[in-house]
């Protein structure tokens, strides 16, 4: 026990000094070196519903609901409950090959009950990228089983963001790549960016019916020049979410997926933000896009991020093929917390919460509907360029011009400088590029979306004020 840390409850902290450890020794994700140096982090200590609090006890109102994922929102006495209960039960148990665990396989049978179609088989991991990464694993392993090596060229889509392992950011787009890192090419092909508000060059002017036109036919342009035989797969998020929020041009989705059933590709459809309720669904892939793919990523949402956990789920015809008697195969893929009993107990929880609040309802019919529409109300904004997304997904685009959609200039960061602003008012969100991005818990109420929009109106005004003084408008 003289080895456990012990944690003031989130007052008495030396604010300080807790920031000088974090850049003594805390490497973040996709962290700017240059910024952190400066600037640092914000330290935060604690979280309750759709808040969380800094070290010196500052409320904000959490905005990017942590990273597109605490859904139920913070603090959740019965997931404490029943985290520590299976803790006390049993704490972890392997599950490689011949042992599972009672959450695991409990969870197993609800994902496939709330899953589109036939997608009743799950390989566990412990979030997006490494979900994304199974998947990419388990569509090898696939199209060689079936005989059909050759299909192993990949499609995504350029500012698709599908996680940080060598698989995951090789299929994203390539403006998430740096080049002090190495990115697989070689069978990894990207498209245009679906996006209606900035269309991709050469689809300039187009209506949105002729966009999903343009972006099909380059899909399928693309298949034709690889051959049909030679792609494996297509992988989209329903809705790009870290590319900024890019909701697909109507009709997009189901028509690609309709030319992947025609040509015998897989569709891998990333639900790591959509699933478990950010769009009003269970997963928004067939609900609310009329795709029913054979393969779906998910994680964030599964567990509101009370603890990490990944889940890939895919079709009883893939399952088949792969588990076909008399190969003497194995599958050798998987991780050692695969199926973690907690992480299980707590995505079940996280489900049966949902469930007896009807958050899929509310999102669907009272708060995201509000969300979407309060937040519109910002266009009469001089630098609002794009207010996108649906329900709780969205996006504010900022621009120097509402007229040209001039851009400001990237060095600028203009979603970050809004973001300071929103910061210091008691708002978190997602400022990067462009972007204002908004991912709140489901849970928010009309009083919380109003702050949100009252706060960023107003950061976008002292936004404004700045920059006309500075000169930089
Ligand atoms: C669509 C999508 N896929 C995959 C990932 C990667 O998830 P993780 O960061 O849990 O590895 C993310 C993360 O934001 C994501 O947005």
């Amino acid at each position: 026990m003289n080895n456990i840390v012990s944690i003031p409850n989130a007052v008495g902290y030396d604010t300080a000094e807790i920031i000088k450890k974090d850049k003594a020794h805390f490497l973040h994700p996709w962290l700017v070196f240059d910024v952190f140096k400066d600037k640092g982090s914000l330290p935060l200590a604690r979280a309750e519903g759709a808040f969380v609090y800094d070290t010196d006890g500052k409320q904000y109102l959490d905005g990017a609901a942590g990273l597109w994922c605490t859904n139920i929102g913070a603090g959740r006495k019965e997931m404490a409950e029943a985290i520590a209960e299976q803790i006390c039960i049993m704490e972890y148990a392997s599950t490689f090959t011949d042992i599972t665990n009672v959450p695991a396989t409990l969870l197993g049978e609800k994902l496939a009950e709330i899953a589109p179609g036939n997608l009743n088989r799950i390989i566990y991991s412990t979030g997006g990228s490494t979900a994304m990464e199974s998947a990419c694993r388990l569509i090898q392993y696939y199209q060689r089983c079936r005989g059909k090596p050759e299909k192993r060229h990949l499609i995504s889509r350029k500012s698709g963001y599908h996680g940080t392992t060598y698989l995951a950011i090789s299929i994203s787009g390539d403006k998430n790549h740096t080049p002090e890192f190495e990115y697989k090419s070689d069978t990894i092909h990207q498209l245009s960016c679906p996006n209606v508000f900035r269309p991709p060059e050469g689809m300039e002017g187009l209506s949105e019916d002729e966009l999903t036109t343009a972006l099909v036919k380059e899909f399928q342009d693309k298949v034709d020049e690889l051959g049909a035989d030679n792609v494996a797969a297509f992988f989209a998020e329903p809705i790009m979410g870290a590319g900024g929020v890019i909701p697909p041009p109507r009709d997009y989705l189901k028509q690609i997926w309709e030319i992947c059933k025609d040509n015998d590709i897989l569709y891998v459809s990333d639900e790591v933000i959509t699933a478990f309720g950010r769009l009003g669904h269970w997963f928004a892939s067939l609900d609310e896009f009329e795709v029913q793919p054979d393969i779906i990523t998910s994680a964030k949402g599964i567990t509101s991020g009370y603890i990490p956990l990944g889940a890939t789920l895919f079709t009883e015809e893939i399952y088949k093929v792969i588990s076909e008697p008399g190969h003497g195969r194995y599958f050798a893929h998987g991780f050692t917390y695969a199926g973690h009993p907690v992480a299980c107990i707590a995505a079940l929880k996280n489900i049966e919460i949902m469930e007896r609040e009807n958050l899929l309802d509310y999102v669907k019919t009272d708060i995201g509907p509000y969300f979407e529409e309060q937040l519109h109300t910002l266009r009469d904004l001089p630098i609002v360029g794009d207010v996108r997304g649906k329900r709780m997904m969205m996006c504010v685009e900022l621009v120097k011009d509402q007229k040209t959609l001039e851009r400001f200039p990237a060095e600028l960061d203009i979603g970050s400088y809004v973001a300071k602003e929103t910061y210091a008012r008691g708002l978190i969100l997602r400022g990067f590029m462009d972007y204002n991005i908004m991912s709140p818990p489901l849970i928010l109420t009309k009083k919380d979306v109003d702050f949100i929009v009252k706060t960023l109106r107003e950061s976008i005004e002292a936004a404004l004020q700045s920059l006309k003084k500075d000169g930089l408008l």
